[in-house]
């Protein structure tokens, strides 16, 4: 293979000088959810320090929250502790990232109108004037100048705090529609005094934080501003006047660097773009701002591939590309793209497992990358020579499995009942918005492929007992399947027949038909399926006349954060009609008929072209697995033939039974 050469990504940058970042690839700031007792852990240090071992140049950590009202998240570091001991803890870390030569800057925010705080600490949440929160619907509090003047100075402490414990450099993060935000935007900011009204008012506030962190930093102390390009908010700002407001930050020479992100909490799909957006998308709006700043800019948005990114460097339309997510999925990408070599590469692939778990402030996972904020755990030791393991299914919990326990040195043997492996992530690949799974399944197939699997296809196992003559464990991984009835999930006879329009064949052959004009109703009756959200998206986009029955209040509520905006307007842009919470009725002939719950009233529809259900997976078990299991054989159930569940859990079971199995056999004598 030809090596794949990104001169632009790789060329190093002179931020200050004597602060060199070694290649234009930064990781953006984010929240983790992995501190403890709001002190930096060793499970957030190993999680930094394997990115910057990974050859990242610029690792920006945080976004950590200034003040007690300034909070979305819990277990984030506090960069203004009451124990001085915790400053220790942020040395510690700075270290073991510098260790490894990336340069490193912390982020401070204040979340403002999306704090949330009311949830955590019971503060009210501060804004620059009273109105409903984004992430909370809590009203806030109009902020006095007395409360301006306190979080300028919890600012000023925090980035003096970071200057000690070793940091680069701060950067002050003045998007995501967080307070310094929501001062600069006419959406938010109605105030009358001298930080509300003209542009130059509505920046004062993030000005006096910067001149402020300046004066007490130094001149030598990296300052950077997290800046927003475009809100996507009715009565928000646009580019033109972020590129006004980039401009007039820069000229205040008070900045080192510019990071432009985009969007709110209630424009996610600029915010953290998932798999719907498509790659690289919003990070082209930097462009214009790059062009009116003479300090670098970072931009981000999806920037999955390198390839994406040193096209944009090589537009112009940024100096830096962030690739956060890039990086959770495979730490080792700068090396890869240094070594000329992305063979091996986990990809991001935009599933937003990661901000999906941010939002329900649990720890941050990976839904690819089962190694992911788990790096301070040992990589366990156990050699797999001389053992033999079955893996009976070929979707990914099973090509983890087969990958982990392969690569120990076990003889392993995958069997998969279709033509090719790849499960769920082979079926959403053949609808066009997620053809980037394919890569998932690519990676799969080279890695089972170089660790020497037997690989088995059109094997169907009905039964487990035979494996185990010629195994010492069996892993089964055999996931779920969707059955095509239309009941939702609780109906009371769940297995009644279904004499109308059904649309029988498997989903993923859905992608090949072409429905434009098709009248059909899809039946939602899962929390967060992603299959019906690919469903939606594909029956919308390629032209189909669609309806959408939904067993839950309303078909977004149903969905984690990441998704909820993006669809909210998806289903609006195209007039969806969606009945919710409903419930399709027995009907025949191409009639369907539609309980509605909410309003008490039936809807019948006519001429339906097809009644598509997503939302009835059950778990699909050889015979005698779980008489198996219960009796002591040495075999293990993984990933969605336990309970339905997403690609996160089946990747993390996949890699754990593997190890397990292993472990559980006894060392061969000869071995
Ligand atoms: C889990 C998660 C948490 C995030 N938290 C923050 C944050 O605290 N501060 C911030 O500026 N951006 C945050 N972001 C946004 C990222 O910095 C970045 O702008 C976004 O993920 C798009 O870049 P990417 O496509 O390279 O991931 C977060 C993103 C993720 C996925
Ligand atoms: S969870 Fe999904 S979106 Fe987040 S880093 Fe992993 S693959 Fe990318």
């Amino acid at each position: 293979m030809s090596p794949e050469r990104y001169e632009r990504l790789l060329a190093p940058l002179e931020l200050k000088p004597g602060l060199t970042l070694r290649n234009r690839i930064v990781m953006t700031g984010h929240t983790d959810v992995l501190a403890a007792n709001r002190a930096p852990s060793e499970r957030q240090t190993a999680y930094l320090a394997r990115r910057a071992e990974g050859g990242v140049g610029l690792l920006i950590t945080g976004g950590a929250g200034v003040h007690p009202t300034s909070g979305a998240f819990e277990e984030m570091p506090d960069p203004n502790p009451s124990d001085p001991a915790v400053l220790d803890l942020f040395a510690h870390q700075v270290e073991a990232i510098k260790a490894h030569g990336s340069v490193v800057i912390g982020q401070l925010y204040h979340c403002g109108g999306q704090s949330a705080t009311d949830y955590f600490t019971e503060l009210p949440m501060w804004a620059p004037s009273e109105g409903r929160g984004m992430l909370s619907d809590l009203i806030a509090h109009a902020m006095t100048q007395r409360e301006i003047a306190e979080v300028v100075e919890s600012f000023v402490s925090g980035a003096v705090n970071y200057q000690r414990a070793g940091f680069d450099g701060v950067e002050i993060h003045g998007s995501h529609g967080y307070l310094i935000q929501q001062f600069i935007s006419p959406l938010t900011n109605r105030r009358t005094d001298e930080y509300g009204g003209s542009l130059a008012n509505r920046l004062r506030f993030a000005i006096e934080i910067l001149a402020a962190v300046r004066a007490a930093t130094g001149p030598d102390f990296v300052v950077g501003y997290r800046h927003c390009a475009v809100e996507r908010m009715p009565g928000g700002f646009g580019l033109d006047e972020a590129v006004e407001v980039a401009r007039r930050l820069d000229a205040t020479g008070l900045i080192d660097y510019l990071s432009v992100s985009n969007g709110t909490h209630e424009s996610y799909e600029e915010l953290i773009p998932s798999v719907y957006v498509p790659q690289g998308k919003p990070a082209g709006y930097s462009e214009r701002i790059t062009a009116q700043v003479d300090v670098p800019v970072i931009t981000v948005g999806r920037i999955n591939h390198p390839r994406i990114g040193e096209e944009l460097l090589a537009s112009g339309a940024a100096d830096l590309v962030g690739m956060l997510r890039a990086l959770i999925a495979d730490p080792d990408l700068p090396k890869r793209i240094e070594a000329g070599d992305l063979h091996g590469t986990r990809p991001c692939i935009g599933l937003n497992v990661c901000a999906t778990r941010i939002h329900l402030n649990v720890p941050l996972r990976c839904g690819v990358n089962p190694r992911a904020a788990l790096e301070d755990l040992p990589e366990p030791d156990v050699p797999g020579a001389g053992r033999r393991i079955a893996i009976v299914g070929g979707g990914p919990a099973g090509l983890e499995a087969a990958v982990t326990a392969a690569e120990q040195g076990a003889e392993v043997t995958l069997y998969e009942g279709g033509q090719r492996v790849g499960g769920m992530l082979l079926a959403a690949s053949r609808f066009p918005v997620k053809a980037e799974f394919a890569g998932m399944v690519e990676f799969y197939e080279e890695r089972i492929a170089e660790a020497g699997v037997d690989v088995r296809l059109r094997a169907e196992v009905d039964a487990l007992e035979p494996l185990l003559d010629e195994h010492d464990a069996v892993v089964v991984a055999t996931g779920a399947r969707r059955d095509a009835s239309p009941w939702h999930d609780r109906s009371l006879e769940p297995d009644l027949p279904y004499d109308g329009p059904l649309y029988r064949g498997s989903l993923a052959e859905l992608a090949a038909h072409d429905v434009r004009g098709r009248r059909i109703v899809l039946v939602h009756s899962e929390r967060n399926d992603h299959a019906a959200l690919t469903l939606a998206h594909h029956l919308l986009t390629a032209g189909a006349d669609l309806r959408i029955v939904s067993s839950f209040g309303s078909l977004t509520a149903a969905m984690d954060q990441p998704f909820e905006h993006f669809f909210s307007k998806l289903l609006a842009a195209h007039g969806t009609p969606v009945y919710a919470p409903a419930a399709v009725l027995p009907s025949s002939g191409n009639r369907v008929v539609i309980d509605h719950w909410g309003l008490r009233e039936r809807i019948e529809l006519d001429d339906v072209d097809w009644v598509v259900s997503s939302g009835r997976r059950r778990t699909s078990l050889p015979a005698d697995a779980r008489a198996l299991f219960d009796a002591g054989r040495p075999v293990q159930m993984i990933g969605d033939c336990v309970a339905p569940r997403g690609l996160e859990q089946a990747i993390r079971e996949g890699r754990g039974a593997a190890l397990e199995a292993i472990a559980a056999v006894a060392v061969p004598a000869n071995a």
